[in-house]
């Protein structure tokens, strides 16, 4: 059993760390591949609940070694807060890999995210304002700083310098604000340098080796499908690839050694921060789905825009990432309605489309055509098995996997470990 991948399906928060940790006892390595602290994802394990942020859910499994790979854009202070979190509740930390090209969120590309939106006004992204844009601007304008670069004071002084240059004239001129001074900011990242040394390697190495070793090897996307850079509702979008060929990139493993992707499909949908949604209510069951579902972000406390579940959606990663099965999770939380409604398709311009369309446009004023399904009544927390699920849940399930292109594999009745139900095995 080669790599396997686990990426959001929608817009986030799908539930991508509960499914990790589920994996984590089993695998030999979880690997985070993309975007940074922007990610809560949130494990439930016992009574005990952890919000992770930066580093991969399988560090709550004793067995598996977890890897922050090339791909990941790391704030040092926010890395080492959550390790000594992790280490005060008694979790062992010490077999974190980090990746020396990972890029380092500056003090510096925080302030330009947060300026940023504010110019932006109405018009604005709702990042989590954790420099996450910023930094991975740099990385692709080539002024970034990279977590090898703190082991060498005089490349970092002369790339902090370099940075610089540039940004303080905008930061001055343009926003208005102080300049930011580089021996300050050099500073600061020095002072992580030997903290972080013992977990710095050649990632890129060691997972290779691992697979020829026959390891198993989990990559955790952060973000979601409809939250890419490239195939995303863009602008409205994170600065990185969450889909499955951002697990390559981010990590330096090739597409052949990939043999499963599974994608995390929240029962109904939600969104945090600006951008489109077809699905999302302004009503009851839109404030109900928040409130049963909990629906309020890890990482910034906002609440979550809620909507029903949209098929179109779904399809559309089934086809970018190339799933190979869906991880459906939070199917308890529509227990209650007497029918639920499901989007099927759009209607653009008075005309029905059954694919996401391509153009932003288009999307922006797609108006969802809703099935109605039967719901249930009956508590489905303890379900361990799919025939456990009352007739009405079951065919909710099947008529999801019908228009979402691709098996679901498991279900998530609670956020427990243990409340899954497993259909296919994934190792
Ligand atoms: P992630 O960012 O994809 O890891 O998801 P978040 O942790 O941000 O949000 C998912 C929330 O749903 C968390 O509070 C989880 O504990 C919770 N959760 C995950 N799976 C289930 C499930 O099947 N049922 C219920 N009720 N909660 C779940
Ligand atoms: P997890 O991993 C949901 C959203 C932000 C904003 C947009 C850009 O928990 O699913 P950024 O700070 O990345 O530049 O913000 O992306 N966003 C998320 N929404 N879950 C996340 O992570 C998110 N990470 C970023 O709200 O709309
Ligand atoms: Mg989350």
């Amino acid at each position: 059993m080669p790599a396997l991948v686990l990426l959001g399906a929608q817009w986030g928060d799908e539930g991508k760390g509960k499914a990790t940790d589920l994996l984590g006892g089993s695998v030999d390595y979880v690997v985070r591949y993309q975007g940074g602290n922007n990610a809560g994802h949130t494990v439930v394990v016992g009574d005990q609940k952890y919000a992770l942020h930066l580093l991969p859910s399988g560090i709550l499994s004793p067995g598996c070694t977890p890897v922050i790979g090339n791909g990941v854009v790391v704030d040092p202070s926010v890395l080492l807060s959550e390790l000594s979190g992790l280490n005060e509740r008694g979790v062992d930390t010490s077999k974190l890999l980090i990746s020396g090209n990972a890029h380092i969120i500056t003090p510096y590309n925080v302030t330009v995210d947060k300026v940023t939106e504010r110019f932006l006004g109405k018009r604005k992204i709702g990042t989590t304002g954790r420099g996450i844009g910023p930094t991975y601007a740099d990385k692709i304008n080539r002024v970034g700083i990279r977590v090898q670069d703190l082991y060498d004071e005089s490349i970092l002084t002369q790339k902090v310098e370099a940075a610089l240059d540039v940004k303080n004239q905008i930061l001055t001129k343009l926003y208005n604000r102080r300049a930011i001074a580089a021996d300050q900011v050099v500073e600061e990242l020095l002072g992580y340098a030997e903290k972080l040394r013992p977990y710095v390697a050649d990632t890129v190495l060691i997972l290779n080796q691992a697979l020829e070793q026959d390891k198993v090897v989990l990559f955790e996307g952060g973000q979601g499908t409809l939250l890419d850079i490239d195939h995303g509702t863009y602008p409205f979008v994170t600065s990185s690839n969450p889909t499955a060929g951002g697990a390559c990139t981010g990590t330096g493993v090739g597409p052949t050694k990939i043999s499963r992707v599974i994608g995390i499909l929240k029962a109904y949908t939600t969104r945090v921060g600006a951008g489109p949604f077809p699905t999302e209510l302004f009503d009851e069951d839109g404030e109900a789905l928040r409130r049963i579902g909990g629906e309020r972000g890890v990482t910034t406390g906002r609440d979550r825009r809620c909507g029903w579940f949209d098929a179109v959606i779904a399809r559309y990663a089934a086809r970018v990432n190339g799933l190979t099965d869906f991880f459906l999770t939070k199917l308890d939380v529509l227990t209650g309605w007497e029918q639920i409604p499901v989007c099927v398709a759009y209607e653009i311009d008075g005309k029905r489309v059954e694919e996401l369309p391509y153009s932003q446009t288009d999307f922006h004023h797609a108006k969802p055509v809703y099935e109605m399904l039967p719901g249930w009544s009956e508590d489905i927390s303890k379900a361990k098995t799919f025939s456990d699920l009352p007739k009405n849940a079951q065919n909710y399930v099947k008529a999801l996997e019908e228009m979402s292109g691709a098996p679901i594999s498991a279900i998530g009745v609670g956020p427990g470990r243990d409340e899954t139900i497993e259909i296919n095995s994934f190792l």
